[in-house]
Order: C-alpha cells, then sequence, then structure tokens
C-alpha cells in the first residue's frame, strides 16, 4: 500500500517535505498616509488599520522595519481634490512628502507608490472625465505625471493600479525622459472590478461619486482576457506583474505564474482581510491559522510577492513558529 502518512507522521518530517514556504521577506504592508497633523484614524471596516499623518507614522514604520517584511505600499489620502487630481502630481503632495519622510528615515524598507488618480479627483473615479464618461488617453499625461513625482520624492517602485489601457508603456516612457530608467514598474496587471475593494474605499475616501468602474477593471468572469491584460503589460515595459483580489483569482494566478518568468504579486485586498478579521472576532475562526492558510494558498497557486493588510500579524507568527 502506497502510505503517504510516513510523510506526515511528525511535525520535523511534515517540514522537510514542505512543498511551499512563507517568508515575511516577500510579503508587502499597504499604509494609508492622510494629510493633516496628529491623526492615527481607525479605518472602521479594517480592524488594526489606521490613517496616519507623517507626524504620526512613527506608530508603525518601526514595527515594519523591525517585522522583516519587504516593504509598504503607500496610499495618500490629500485634503484637497480637485477634477484633475492635482494633488497627485504635485511634488509637496502629502504621499511625495510621506515616500520623502520614509525613505530617509527607513532608508532599507521598500517603498511601492501606488499610482492611480481616484484618492485626488473629486469625482473618484480613476482618471479624468467628460460628462460620466471616463477617459483612457487624456488620463495617461497625468499618471505619467505622478509616476515621476513619486519616483523624483524616492519611491522604489512605481505600481499603476488605474486600469487605464497603455498606461505602462506611458508611465515607462515618462520616467526613461525624467532620468528614472532604473525605477521598475509593478503593474496591476489583472484588476478586477470586485466588491472585495469596498472597506479600502473607506480607508482611501476614493469611493466613485457616480456609477462604477466597470468600464476599466476586469470583469470577474474573464480568464483569458487577463492573461492577455497580463502579456500586454509585460509587452508595455512592465516589470513585476500583479493579480488582484487573490484568493477569489488563485486560478488566474496559477495560470499567470504559468505564463510568465516575471515577479508575479498577489494583492490579498481590503475586503479579503475584512472577513477574516470579522469571523475572528466574533469567535467563528482561529485567526492565525486561517491568515497562515490564506497566505500559503497564495503561494501555492503561484504568487512570488504578496500584498497584504495581514502582513504585520503574519510577519510576528512566522517569528514564533520559527
Ligand atoms: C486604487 C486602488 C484600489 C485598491 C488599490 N488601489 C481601489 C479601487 O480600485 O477601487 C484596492 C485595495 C484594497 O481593496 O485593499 N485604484
Ligand atoms: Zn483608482
Amino acid at each position: 500500500m502506497r502510505r503517504f502518512r510516513r510523510l506526515r507522521a511528525t511535525p520535523a518530517m511534515r517540514k522537510m517535505v514542505r512543498e511551499t514556504r512563507l517568508s515575511a521577506a516577500d510579503m508587502i504592508y499597504p499604509i494609508f498616509v492622510e494629510e493633516g497633523e496628529g491623526l492615527t484614524a481607525p479605518v472602521e471596516s479594517m480592524p488594526t488599520v489606521y490613517r496616519y499623518s507623517i507626524d504620526r507614522l512613527e506608530e508603525i514604520l518601526p514595527q515594519i522595519a523591525e517585522s522583516g517584511i519587504a516593504g509598504l505600499l503607500i496610499f495618500g489620502v490629500p485634503k484637497h481634490k480637485d477634477e484633475f487630481a492635482t494633488e497627485a502630481y504635485c511634488d509637496e503632495g502629502v504621499t511625495q512628502q510621506a515616500i520623502r519622510y520614509i525613505k530617509k528615515n527607513y532608508p532599507e524598507l521598500i517603498v511601492i507608490a501606488d499610482v492611480c488618480l481616484c484618492e485626488y479627483t473629486n469625482h473618484g473615479h480613476c482618471g479624468v472625465i467628460c460628462g460620466e464618461k471616463i477617459l483612457n488617453d487624456e488620463t495617461l499625461p497625468l499618471l505619467s505625471k505622478m509616476a515621476v513625482s513619486m519616483a523624483k520624492a524616492g519611491a522604489d517602485i512605481i505600481a499603476p493600479s488605474d486600469m487605464m489601457d497603455g498606461r505602462v508603456a506611458a508611465i515607462r516612457a515618462a520616467l526613461d525622459e525624467n532620468g528614472y530608467i532604473d525605477v521598475p514598474i509593478m503593474s496591476y496587471s489583472a484588476k478586477f472590478a470586485s466588491g472585495y475593494y469596498s472597506p479600502f474605499r473607506d480607508a482611501a475616501d476614493s469611493a466613485p461619486s457616480f456609477g462604477d468602474r466597470k468600464t476599466y477593471q476586469m470583469d470577474p468572469a474573464n480568464r483569458r482576457e487577463a492573461l492577455r491584460e497580463i502579456a500586454d503589460d509585460i509587452e508595455e515595459g512592465a516589470d513585476m506583474v500583479m493579480v488582484k483580489p487573490a484568493l477569489p483569482y488563485l486560478d488566474i494566478l496559477r495560470e499567470a505564474r504559468d505564463m510568465t518568468d516575471l515577479p508575479l504579486a498577489a494583492y490579498n485586498v481590503s475586503g479579503e482581510f475584512s472577513m477574516v478579521k470579522a469571523a475572528a472576532k466574533l469567535g467563528w475562526i482561529d485567526e492565525k491559522r486561517i491568515v497562515m492558510e490564506n497566505m500559503t494558498a497564495i503561494k501555492r497557486a503561484g504568487a512570488d510577492i504578496i500584498i497584504t493588510y495581514h502582513a504585520l500579524d503574519a510577519a510576528k507568527w512566522l517569528r514564533e513558529d520559527d
């Protein structure tokens, strides 16, 4: 008889034959930086997540630096929002200031700048609008300016999350023209129009004021199109690609893994996080077990890098278990 149980008999044996290992070194923690002073504002739908003003970042940065995680993905929440997302590409904007602060005080942390207009527009869409139409080509120069401004502030990686067509090529060209030839692009390539983003929209104050994002983000039903989006971003010059959300799209992650040799990131988004937190709070699940199982599933499906609000907890649990 084939006895599979021989290799499951002890913790040591299971550890030796384990196919997928988690590591804090490939996790990224998203943070929200709000313009203002003295702010540590809890995000109600995301327990343990806060919006920090720059002067309060010391409440979280030392923990991130000590945790062994790779770095952070930064989202700015400006006071002033307008039709053209001016604050997104203003060198003195809150996000740019936060990046400068972090790189000055924690140079070893990788800072990834999310590039999208929705936190900066008064209508909450990811591009410029005409009436109720979200314009593609008119948005590209603004995203390019934003990317250059983030690179100038010191961002290590530019991560466009807007889902306009052609943005990777446009951003690459703008970065190169401005001398940022060495700043890589991590593209949110297969980003689905997902119900799992709603806690984030509270956190980043970026919910669209009309309509939805379905004319630019992908239809959750489409697998082949996701692979075309990824292939296209690679052709346009992406250095890394991403699938988002993570857990409901593990099939896409696996196929992306089989299709490209580039580093592949998975974004375990706000709604995925909040569901775990809510069930744990009710005592219905064991949070640590569920988080570690979820992280393992994402890696097993093929992700190299996991962007997750669980990163600090996961890093702590990995240290405890070692
Ligand atoms: C901005 C952006 C969003 C997320 C990351 N960047 C929101 C959206 O597209 O509506 C979602 C992240 C999350 O839910 O954790 N375009
Ligand atoms: Zn957006």
